[in-house]
């Protein structure tokens, strides 16, 4: 029997090429990858394995109609959309992008979803959706949806539309929302890399406000192998929260880094905050692991010592990134910080 196809958006970048990957490796599907090709898009991050008979890439937009009905005359069956614009920070200096490719983008993939009968629509979504919690407290599935940016309402547009498709007409959509991934491939916009990187090179770590934020942090290997669960197991109109069990502080993720690497902690810099900065996010993911039997199992200490060694090791693969329009973005985004 042929293959059941999969499309999977936003497989050039982090998440999406990490899934793509585990795809390949674990399961047996023809591969659809449609991605924009935006600054986070990056075909390296798939180089290993583009030459797979499984593997076909087509490059469009998920807003655009004429490209998403392109796609969809291949005979699709299931969907993960991943491509999103990703980064907080971006979405306060220009959120244009984040409604048009977050919220019309979801949209049009429904639509099409719809008219061909999918089987299965996966939305990633993400913990940002349920906005800020105080020292107490974690999220789930049924914490109403409070988002504080750009970037996590447009995200909270996408997943109440997505539960209308399934209330109104029936289609079989679930949702993920996870908390912090890290791991190998993710742009160096975002604290980690940004850090990791820097370090590297010897320059200042801008630690956003007190660095007393919290995140909970979880490997994308495990995120992967979750949205596998979900997918094959979740049930249709359902929520299911995915997170790391591990909440860190900024200034703890990014002093351990210096550890890993043997750099010096003067490399810090406090600088101003982030507008409307979400202060502590936690993951309470019991129905993932009690209705779908699934937990992460990466250590975190180990998931970060190997994923610092990763980046000393692909130096090339982010130096090519970190030039030219990178270089101006950070310019505008940390010069006056
Ligand atoms: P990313 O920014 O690394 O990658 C986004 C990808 O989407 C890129 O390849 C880009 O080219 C593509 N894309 C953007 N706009 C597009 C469009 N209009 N049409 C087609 N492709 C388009 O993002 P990521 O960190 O891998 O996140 C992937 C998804 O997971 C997003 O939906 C994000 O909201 C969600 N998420 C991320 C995290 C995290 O920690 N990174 C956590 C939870 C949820
Ligand atoms: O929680 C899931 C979300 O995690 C995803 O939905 C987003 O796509 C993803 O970008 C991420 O959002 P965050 O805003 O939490 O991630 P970011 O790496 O941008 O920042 C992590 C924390 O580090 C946050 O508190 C801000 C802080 N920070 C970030 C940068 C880039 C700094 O202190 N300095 C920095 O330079």
């Amino acid at each position: 029997m042929a293959e059941p196809y999969i499309l999977i958006t936003g497989g050039c970048g982090f998440i999406g090429s990490n899934f793509v990957r585990h795809m390949l490796a674990k399961r047996r599907y023809r591969i659809v990858n449609f991605d924009k090709l935006t600054y986070a898009g990056n075909p390296e991050n798939l180089q290993d394995i583009e030459k797979d008979e499984r593997y076909t890439f087509i490059k469009g937009d998920i807003a655009e109609a004429s490209d998403a009905e392109k796609v969809f005359e291949l005979p699709i069956e299931f969907v993960v959309n991943f491509a999103a614009e990703s980064h907080v920070d971006r979405s306060i200096i220009d959120p244009d992008a984040f409604i048009k490719t977050n919220i019309n983008g979801t949209f049009r993939l429904l639509e099409m979803a719809r008219k061909k009968n999918v089987k299965k629509f996966v939305q990633i979504s993400t913990d940002e959706v349920y906005g800020s919690l105080g020292k107490e407290g974690k999220f789930r599935e049924d914490t109403p949806l409070a988002p504080n940016s750009p970037y996590s309402a447009s995200k909270a547009s996408a997943d109440v539309l997505a539960m209308a498709y399934y209330t109104t007409y029936g289609m079989p959509v679930v949702i993920t929302r996870c908390s912090n991934n890290y791991g190998p491939y993710q742009f160096p916009e975002k604290l980690i890399p940004l850090i990791i990187s820097n370090a590297l090179d010897g320059i200042e770590l801008p630690v956003y406000g007190d660095g007393l934020n919290i995140r909970d942090w979880i490997h994308v290997a495990d995120h992967c192998e979750a949205i596998d669960v979900v997918l094959h197991k979740g049930k249709e109109g359902n929520v299911y929260n995915i997170g790391g069990e591990n909440e860190r502080t900024n200034i703890e993720i990014v002093k351990l880094i210096l550890k890993v690497l043997g750099k010096p902690e003067t490399l810090i810099k406090y600088v101003k905050d982030r507008p409307g900065h979400d202060r502590r996010y936690a993951i309470d993911s019991t129905k993932l692991r009690q209705e779908l039997g699934f937990k992460p199992h990466t250590d975190f200490a180990q998931g970060m010592e190997e994923t610092v060694k990763w980046y000393v090791e692909h130096r090339g693969w982010w130096e090519r990134i970190k030039s030219g329009a990178y270089l101006e973005y950070y310019k505008a985004m940390y010069g006056n910080r």
